[in-house]
C-alpha cells in the first residue's frame, strides 16, 4: 500500500518535472521581450512586440537572434539603414520570407518593424 503510494508520488514529481522543463523549452524561444509603452504610443497604439510574437518569432525567434529566418535583432539598422527598406521585405516577402502585405495593414507592418528596430535593437 505504501509502496504504492510512494510510487504514485514520485511519478507525479516525475512528470511535474518533465512538464516544466518541456515549458522552459516551448516557451523560452518564442518569448519576446514586451513593448514599452512609448513604442506602443509612438505605432499608433498598437503592440508591435506582441504581432512580432504571434507572426515572426516562430522563424526568427523571440528575441531576434534568428532560427529558420535570419538573426535580426543588433542587425536591421545596420541592414535597412532607411525603414522602408525593411518594411518593403516584410510587405513583399523575399526568398523564404513570407509576404505579411496581404495578412497584416501597413500601420501593423510599420508597428513591427519599429519593435524589431528599436526593442531587439539595431
Ligand atoms: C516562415 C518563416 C518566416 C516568418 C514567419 C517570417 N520570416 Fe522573415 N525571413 C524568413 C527567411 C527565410 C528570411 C530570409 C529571406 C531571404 O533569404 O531572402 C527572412 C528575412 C527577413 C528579413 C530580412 C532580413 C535580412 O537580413 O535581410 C526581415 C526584415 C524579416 N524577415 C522580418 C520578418 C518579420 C517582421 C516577420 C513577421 C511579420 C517575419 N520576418 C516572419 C522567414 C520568415
Amino acid at each position: 500500500m505504501l509502496r504504492r503510494f510512494v510510487s504514485g508520488f514520485e511519478m507525479a514529481v516525475l512528470l511535474a518535472v518533465a512538464v516544466f522543463v518541456g515549458m522552459l523549452f516551448l516557451n523560452s524561444p518564442t518569448k519576446p521581450p514586451g513593448t514599452p509603452a512609448a513604442v506602443v504610443a509612438a505605432a499608433g497604439g498598437i503592440d508591435g512586440g506582441e504581432l512580432y510574437g504571434n507572426k515572426c518569432a516562430g522563424c526568427h525567434g523571440g528575441d531576434g537572434s534568428g532560427g529558420i529566418g535570419p538573426r535580426l535583432a543588433g542587425k536591421v539598422v545596420a541592414k535597412f539603414p532607411d525603414p522602408a527598406d525593411q518594411i518593403a521585405v516584410v510587405t513583399n516577402g523575399r526568398g523564404g520570407m513570407p509576404a505579411f502585405g496581404t495578412r497584416l495593414s501597413a500601420d501593423e507592418i510599420a508597428a513591427i518593424v519599429e519593435y524589431t528596430r528599436t526593442v531587439l535593437g539595431g
